[in-house]
């Protein structure tokens, strides 16, 4: 493996006083043979508090333009992943380490050793020696193929109140090519700085939106028990209504895509008063949990979690709500709506099923029980049979009237 580093050129900076002095724009590469895997330009800098022998005190310093690529980068295999360390004055250390799910790669372990005996950085430190803090929620993800980029500011808190503060990055693993992919993923920062212009400009007419798709095909999933007996059961078809920013027309829009049940697989679990069902296709993951009231008898859908990552997406789109009340149906029944039925989880997320049969709780012989319908349906029932008493009712006054109406003719010829 061989590791090199080299500066971008002509970018310009100034010298300001206090911490922030050196916003180089520095390219750190990781080659193994002839191919880069890793490549990165970035600035960070790093806030650390540690015990001095007056109190507790913070160092703040930025990674130096002095910083090298250390000997720990690799591109992975064998067991490592690939990662990318950053070395700098006395034996301190940045390492970035990557995963990959063939779709998504994200730092998945960032950790800082920085080193108490330079007392240039840590005046009057009470301990000396080598200290190793990570986080693996550094939020840095992006798609395969694509550069992720946030050139904002952004902090990330790793254990033992240490903060590193980056800025300026573009950076890609996994690399196709020796050079960062022109297609970007941008962090979300940099999408609020973009999305405040529009806000703050007076809203004209809303976007046309696009035809939605169309209805959902219906999927057959189940959830078993670890002997194979199915203990949740679910028929329906799922449309996702994601409001997002859009990466080809940059602009938030409202994104409306069909769950396709062949390439959808189910999994979850399966409680005395939780239950939950997880659909994954492709980049896209919901989950819904039932809860179950043992005082009602009544179980409903308690919470959804979502996580997508679409093509137009420009981040990764992820939440969830925890305390919905949705879907009430009795213990021991399944619940059923054939309607159209719309489940708001957030504003920015809604579900619409259709055709919709679930059970979640004491499913016997793999078979849904008794169906309990959706109010929807219901009215939907009613409404046959209140035109039917209607059209009866008419039926009964026209003989009546008949019936009336022969009875004074009889009357007339009497009286004549
Ligand atoms: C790297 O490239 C050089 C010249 O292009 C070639 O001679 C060499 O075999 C390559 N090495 C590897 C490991 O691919
Ligand atoms: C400072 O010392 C206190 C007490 O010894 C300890 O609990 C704390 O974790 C130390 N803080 C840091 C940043 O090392
Ligand atoms: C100790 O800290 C206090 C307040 O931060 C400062 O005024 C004082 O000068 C410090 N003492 C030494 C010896 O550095
Ligand atoms: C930590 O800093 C001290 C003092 O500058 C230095 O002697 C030592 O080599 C450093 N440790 C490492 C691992 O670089
Ligand atoms: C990424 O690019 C490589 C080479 O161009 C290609 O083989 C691979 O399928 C791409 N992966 C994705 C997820 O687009
Ligand atoms: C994260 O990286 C640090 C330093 O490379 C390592 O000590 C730690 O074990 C790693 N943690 C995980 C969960 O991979
Ligand atoms: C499978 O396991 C579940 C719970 O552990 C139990 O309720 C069920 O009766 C079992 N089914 C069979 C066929 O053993
Ligand atoms: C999707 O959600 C948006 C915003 O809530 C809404 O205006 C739109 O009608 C929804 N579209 C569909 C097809 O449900
Ligand atoms: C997105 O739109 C905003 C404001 O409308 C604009 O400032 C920004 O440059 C645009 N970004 C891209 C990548 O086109
Ligand atoms: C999934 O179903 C759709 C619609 O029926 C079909 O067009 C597509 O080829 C199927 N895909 C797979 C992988 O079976
Ligand atoms: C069950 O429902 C009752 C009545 O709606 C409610 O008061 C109670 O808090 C619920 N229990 C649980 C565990 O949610
Ligand atoms: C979660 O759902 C509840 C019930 O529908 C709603 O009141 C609440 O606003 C939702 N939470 C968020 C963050 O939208």
């Amino acid at each position: 493996m061989r590791v090199k580093r080299c500066f971008a050129a002509g970018v310009g900076w100034t010298l300001l006083m206090g911490c922030v002095f050196a916003a180089h724009a520095v390219t750190f590469e990781v080659t193994e043979g002839n191919s880069t895997c890793i490549k990165a330009e970035l600035n960070a800098s790093f806030s650390i508090s540690y015990n001095s022998t007056n109190g507790t005190r913070e160092a703040v310093f930025p990674l130096p333009s002095s910083a090298v690529v250390g000997g720990g980068s690799s591109c992975g295999g064998s067991g490592l992943p690939p990662g990318l360390d950053l070395v700098f004055g006395e034996g301190h250390m940045i390492s970035l380490q990557f995963s990959s799910d063939g779709r998504l790669y994200r730092v998945a372990n960032l950790s800082l050793q920085y080193n108490l005996s330079d007392t240039d950085s840590f005046p009057q430190s009470s301990s000396a020696g080598l200290v190793v803090v990570m986080t693996n929620a550094s939020g840095i993800s992006a798609r395969v193929n694509t550069t992720y980029r946030c050139l904002s500011s952004t902090l990330i808190s790793l254990d033992a109140g240490v903060t590193i503060s980056f800025s300026g990055v573009r950076m890609e693993a996994y690399m196709p090519s020796a050079n960062l992919s022109t297609d970007e993923s941008v962090c979300s920062a940099d999408q609020t700085t973009t999305t405040i212009a529009p806000t703050q400009a007076p809203k004209t007419t809303a976007a046309p939106s696009p035809p939605p798709p169309p209805t959902p095909e219906r999927g057959n999933y189940s959830v078993t028990h670890g002997n194979g007996s199915v203990c949740l059961l679910a028929l329906m078809g799922l449309q996702l209504n994601i409001t997002h920013l859009s990466k080809s027309q940059n602009k938030t829009i409202s994104e409306v895509v069909n769950l396709q049940p062949n390439r959808t697989t189910a999994s979850g679990s399966c409680g005395v008063t939780v239950a939950t069902l997880t659909l994954s296709e492709d980049l896209t993951n919901l989950t819904f949990t039932f809860t179950l009231n043992a005082t009602t008898q009544k179980f409903h859908l308690s919470a959804v979690n979502v996580s997508a990552f679409w093509s137009d997406m420009t981040d990764v789109f992820e939440v969830g709500n925890v305390s919905l009340e949705l879907l009430q149906c009795s213990v021991g029944r399944s619940y059923m709506c054939s309607a159209e039925q719309t489940l708001a989880v957030v504003p920015e997320f809604s579900i619409n099923t259709f055709s919709l049969q679930l059970q979640p709780f004491n499913v016997t012989a793999n078979r849904f029980s008794a169906a309990e319908e959706c109010r929807v349906d219901r009215e939907n029932m009613l409404i046959p049979i209140i035109v039917g008493a209607a059209l009866a009712g008419l039926v009964l006054i026209v003989l009546i009237a008949y019936l009336i109406g022969r009875k004074r003719t009889h009357a007339g010829y009497q009286t004549i």
